[in-house]
């Protein structure tokens, strides 16, 4: 990836670098894939990244959202995504919330209890409204990855547990406000082990046979996400592998005619755009290690702290010719969890270095927060400097 470090010489640090070109070539692979069938429908989780600049990019390229509260569902159909094609994952679904989704006119709600589709049910009924929905079903099945981001175990708070989806989608069907439209998953995040989708696949398949069996609909299914990016080599794989991925739907997920396939992919499509842009601050000798003490910390960029994830360092200032050196690079929080990465070797490093850290598109700048009173980050676009 190109940094217009020249460029960010008069920008004040930390902040966002996103690589529109990259997003853009993403897009298309993705696109290029769900043509080779009729019935998928990519709706890009926007929690993943709601910068304006993005949204607006990712809608004009045709995708539906995936919204996980009132303010997602408004700040995407503010930025071009149709409302016919947003849908509304979340356990607490509050009623304004669901009162602003019905008047955006969404395409569905993805229903996480029997409780919230009650209340879908009486507030849609007192617009004389019928509510789209599908069931989140929680296919109780463990994604090879961080336990922080699995979300389809039983013991997770996430949809309707498998032997309760009968009688929930019994009551649906008797419900005047909603309407069925079909059963939604979703099994964990940065996932990337293929099996864990075909798993979810079978998982499916055995569900909508014995739905079926008892004479009651299935609808359209809709996978969730949770396709995984490569954060050690994100010059080597700057996309994750969305052919593979796709592949296992195609070859494992049995589908009726007519019926629709939604995805829900968010990280794979922003993760590798983004980089935080920091400037080292200091270089401070410890008694046994050095720290690298860089003007971006977790509140930008909380994902190290918060799930000990890696976000690749990088010197972009390094000109090749100066020595190795090993550093703890830190960030100036006061919370000893402000940690960027552990004894990692980066070129020596001098104040005013710019600081990279790289794969950040995905829940970095939609994580930040204004702890510590720290202004929320910046973001800039590779268009307005190449
Ligand atoms: N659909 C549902 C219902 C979800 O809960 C999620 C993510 C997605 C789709 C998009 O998943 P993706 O394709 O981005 O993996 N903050 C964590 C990740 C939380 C993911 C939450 N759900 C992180 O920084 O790793």
């Amino acid at each position: 990836m190109n940094f217009p470090i020249d460029r960010f010489q008069t920008l004040r640090t930390p902040f966002y670098f996103y690589d529109t070109a990259l997003l853009k070539q993403t897009l298309d692979v993705v696109s290029a894939q769900l043509a080779r069938h009729e019935s998928y429908r990519m709706h890009y989780a926007v929690k993943a990244n709601a910068n304006p600049v993005l949204l607006r990019i990712i809608s004009a390229h045709g995708f539906g959202a995936d919204c996980v509260s009132g303010g997602e569902v408004q700040t995407a159909i503010a930025h071009g995504f149709a409302p016919e094609t947003v849908v509304f994952a979340g356990v607490g679904k509050s009623d304004w919330e669901i009162n602003v989704a019905l008047e955006a006119g969404i395409g569905c709600f993805n229903v996480e209890s029997a409780a919230e589709l009650r209340a879908i049910n009486d507030l849609a009924k007192a617009k004389g409204m019928q509510a789209p929905v599908a069931l989140r079903v929680n296919p109780d099945i463990g994604a090879h990855t961080h336990t922080n981001i699995t979300t389809g175990l039983a013991e997770n708070k996430f949809g309707i547990n498998l032997e309760q989806i009968e009688d929930v989608l019994r009551e649906t069907l008797r419900l005047p406000g909603v309407t069925f439209k079909g059963l939604h998953f979703h099994i964990g995040s940065q996932i990337t082990d293929m099996l864990d989708f075909q798993a979810l696949c079978n998982r499916i398949n055995a569900l909508s046979g014995e739905l079926s069996r008892h004479g009651l609909p299935v609808g359209d299914i809709n996978v969730g996400g949770g396709l995984g990016v490569d954060y050690e080599h994100p010059d080597k794989a700057p996309m994750a592998d969305f052919e593979a991925y796709f592949d296992v739907f195609r070859r494992h997920l049995d589908t009726q005619p007519g019926q629709t396939v939604h995805f829900e992919l968010g990280r794979s499509i922003v993760a590798p755009c983004g980089s935080l842009i920091t400037r080292l601050l200091y270089v401070k000798e410890g008694t046994a290690k050095r720290f690298a003490i860089v003007d971006g910390s977790m509140t930008e960029l909380i994902r190290p702290a918060l799930y000990h994830a890696f976000h690749l360092p990088q010197n972009l200032s390094a000109d090749g010719s100066r020595p190795t050196a090993t550093y703890d690079v830190v960030g100036p929080v006061c919370e000893s969890s402000d940690v960027f990465a552990k004894a990692f070797d980066l070129p020596e490093c001098r104040r005013g270095d710019f600081i990279a850290f790289r794969t950040a598109g995905a829940y970095g700048e939609s994580m930040a927060s204004g702890y510590n009173a720290r202004p929320l980050p910046k973001s800039y676009f590779s268009s307005d400097f190449f």
